[in-house]
């Protein structure tokens, strides 16, 4: 029957819906009859099922941790995914390749900081830097990612989203030969690290020292320091490591502790050495480890469950923050108890533990009211040539100076970063205008991802899971696009306001926003507190799975269902399980179509009853004479085309069906 209306029949049914409408379409010959291939506005089903992947790209800045499991998590869920990683230095492994300062260790255990699929048997319960970095170097190397993906020191100066074309146009300079090229992807992947950019001080003179000056994330590693005059400036996370590592070593020691700090317990300390050290593993506990997989798991998640409580001592007023702060009151009153002005000048008195990231440092404050140590609450004068003027204007003379003054943690980009004419650079810029999508996402900027951007879970617990489920939430979003022909998606401004004021009022009840000096809060006591609102365990429930509805999605098509395609289903063809719905049989969990024998056929089917009546002495699936080669089950005399399991008596053929 022809429909010919412009007036819809209800309310759903549009103009030219119909297919078999009275228009001048194409036809093609079905069955006999003519089938239109377009209807009146020219719509045409696309010839494919659904689930086919539109090749695409994406091109990642860094190959650090977070690059490294994305790479490996894309060769085991990503199809037609051309992956591009530009690295300015000279090896994978991002923050441990560059920070091998003194005592570089991770403050997480290392059980706790490693990817879930790769998981080793370490040799200490904080690992040291190299330790670390060759973990994530044995990933790169035992997939081959450089040959594969990653472009070494090739930095990336500017990125572009082109709206016509729908690609980011990413400029790089290769590092070596200084040559400027241009590359496009669909999508633009920022894993450049959070702590990536280390900064000097801001003292005067600093440039005029002739003696040995290092900032602690691209320190000399092995420079000797042994009975040297050393100045260690800094006393955050970096700087308290390298004060408990080297203060026993050197022959003098110049400390900076200008704003007050609370040094707290180390993390997990239920799991770590006496009085929260770090302690190497004995061979009995790395054989138990290593030889029962089950009781690792346990060990890790009993570690992690321990660091997941940490979120209630930041809320204000919990019984949970009183007791941390009197436990590191206690500890640094009791341990700095020989030097009542480190007393009262380092315990904090207006803020709580976890204000600062904490900074656990086994040995620091001993190191502080050590023989060998003088530890400064003023701030420097200037550096001189040979050393530094005290703030009493008295020069010191130092051998070598350790700059642990941190990173730019400001979150505006390094270098220009635009979509639709403006730059990231001057949207985010002035005081207090960073505005993410929960984190992951930067509002009118499509398709594109951080790795841990502003107001992300940066306060407490390990990187690592937070790692994984980034790469879990891009991937979605990138198969959709394959899947959906979707040419954007674009976190929605409005949504991501609504974000940001639901986390600034909630951060509000935190430590995090009292009045103390943190990087969280670019280095100012009164900066933007740009952390997530909510714990690691909040966090990771939000991110389980995108919510679309945050972004504004445009489609390559008119019709954004043109992906329906043929009506059959991508997996129809494609060797996976196509009752997958009903659970899978694979032993290891794939999603693979079972070779499905006649065994269970001639134990199950009404008509095997039937068989086995007939049959005689007492011969399973019926035995018959004749010759057979290679049945399974069951005597089989006789002839026996391909079938797999049972012998069939020539009653069935190699597919199974009963002739
Ligand atoms: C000293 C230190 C100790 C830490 N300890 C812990 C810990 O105990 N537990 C924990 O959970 N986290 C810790 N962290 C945080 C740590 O940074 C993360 O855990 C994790 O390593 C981040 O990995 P990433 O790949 O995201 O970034 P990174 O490791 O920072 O890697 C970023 C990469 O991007 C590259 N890059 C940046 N810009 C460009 C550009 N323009 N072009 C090309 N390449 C670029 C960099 O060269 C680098 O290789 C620590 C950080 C530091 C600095
Ligand atoms: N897992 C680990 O063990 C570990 C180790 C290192 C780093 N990290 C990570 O990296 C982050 C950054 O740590 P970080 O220690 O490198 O940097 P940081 O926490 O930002 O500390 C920088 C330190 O330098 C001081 N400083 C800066 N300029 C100074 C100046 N002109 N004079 C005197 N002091 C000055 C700061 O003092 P003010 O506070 O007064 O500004 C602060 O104490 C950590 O929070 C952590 O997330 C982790």
């Amino acid at each position: 029957m022809a429909i010919e209306s412009d007036a819809p029949t209800s309310l759903y049914a549009r103009h030219g819906d119909a297919a078999d409408a009275n228009y001048p379409i194409a036809t093609a010959e079905r069955d006999g009859q003519q089938i239109p291939k377009t209807d009146s506005h020219g719509y045409s089903i696309r010839e494919q099922p659904m689930g086919t992947l539109r090749p695409l790209r994406a091109i990642l800045m860094g190959a650090g941790a977070s690059t490294l499991n994305f790479l490996k998590k894309a060769e085991e869920q990503m199809e037609d995914l051309k992956i591009t990683v530009y690295e300015k230095n000279h090896d994978v492994g991002g923050t441990w390749l560059e920070n091998r300062y003194p005592g570089c260790a991770c403050d997480i255990p290392s059980a706790n900081y490693q990817f879930m699929w790769k998981k080793k048997v370490w040799t200490h319960f904080y690992s040291y830097s190299p330790e670390i970095w060759r973990y994530l170097k044995d990933v790169e190397e035992e997939n081959n990612f450089i040959e594969k993906y990653i472009k070494l020191r090739h930095q990336i100066e500017k990125v572009e989203w082109d709206d016509g074309a729908g690609v980011w146009r990413v400029r790089t300079k290769n590092l070596e030969t200084g040559e400027v090229k241009e590359d496009e992807a669909e999508f633009f992947i920022n894993a450049g690290g959070v702590l990536n950019e280390w900064k000097w001080p801001d003292i005067p003179g600093l440039r005029d020292f002739k003696g040995k000056l290092m900032h602690s994330a691209a320190y000399e590693e092995g420079y000797p320091l042994k009975g040297k005059k050393v100045a260690v400036i800094g006393a955050g996370s970096s700087g308290v490591q390298i004060v408990a590592k080297i203060q026993k070593e050197v022959e003098k020691l110049y400390h900076w502790v200008r704003s007050p700090i609370w040094i707290t317990a180390g993390f997990a300390q239920t799991w770590a050495g006496k009085d929260g050290a770090n302690f190497e593993y004995s061979k009995e506990q790395r054989m138990l480890m290593e030889s029962n997989p089950k009781v690792y798991l346990e060990y890790i998640k009993q570690i992690e469950n321990e660091l997941n409580q940490r979120f209630k001592f930041i809320i204000k007023g919990s019984a949970e923050a009183d007791a941390a702060r009197q436990f590191s009151y206690d500890q640094m009153e009791r341990k700095l108890r020989s030097n009542p002005r480190l007393v009262d000048k380092m315990i904090p008195k207006n803020f709580n533990p976890g204000c600062r990231r904490p900074t656990p440092a086994p040995g620091y404050l001993e190191a502080l009211v050590s023989d060998n140590t003088t530890v400064f609450t003023d701030p420097i004068g200037r550096i001189t040539e040979r050393g530094f003027m005290d703030h009493e204007g008295i020069e010191h003379d130092v051998d070598v100076i350790i700059c642990a003054t941190g990173f730019n943690t400001s979150w505006i980009p390094r270098f220009p970063f635009m979509a639709h004419g403006q730059d990231l650079r001057d949207i985010w810029g002035g005081g207090h205008n960073v505005t993410p999508y929960l984190s992951i996402g930067i509002p009118t900027f499509p398709n594109h991802f951080s790795f841990c951007g502003p107001y992300g879970p940066l306060g407490h617990g390990s990187f690592m899971p937070l790692i994984e489920r980034w790469t879990q939430y891009i991937f979605d979003v990138i198969r959709k696009a394959q899947v959906e022909n979707v040419k954007s998606f674009t976190p929605r401004l409005d949504v991501s306001l609504q974000f940001r004021r639901h986390a600034d009022l909630f951060l509000r009840r935190t430590a995090w926003t009292s009045p103390c000096r943190s990087w969280f809060k670019q280095g100012k006591s009164d900066g933007q507190a740009a952390i997530y609102p909510g714990s690691r365990l909040h966090f990771l429930e939000l991110l389980k799975a995108p919510r679309y509805e945050d972004y504004e999605i445009k489609y390559w098509d008119d019709n954004r269902f043109a992906f329906l395609g043929n009506g059959f289903e991508m997996r129809e063809f494609d060797g996976r399980d196509i009752t997958n719905y009903l659970g899978c049989l694979d032993d290891e969990g794939r999603d693979v179509q079972p070779v499905y024998g006649e065994e269970l056929m001639h134990k199950l089917a009404g008509w095997a009853l039937e068989d086995e009546k007939e049959t005689e002495n007492g011969a399973v699936y019926g035995a018959a004479d004749g010759t057979a080669n290679g049945a399974v089950n069951g005597a089989v005399n006789g002839a026996v085309n391909g079938a797999t399991n049972g012998a069939t008596n020539g009653t069935m053929n190699g597919n199974g069906v009963k002739e």
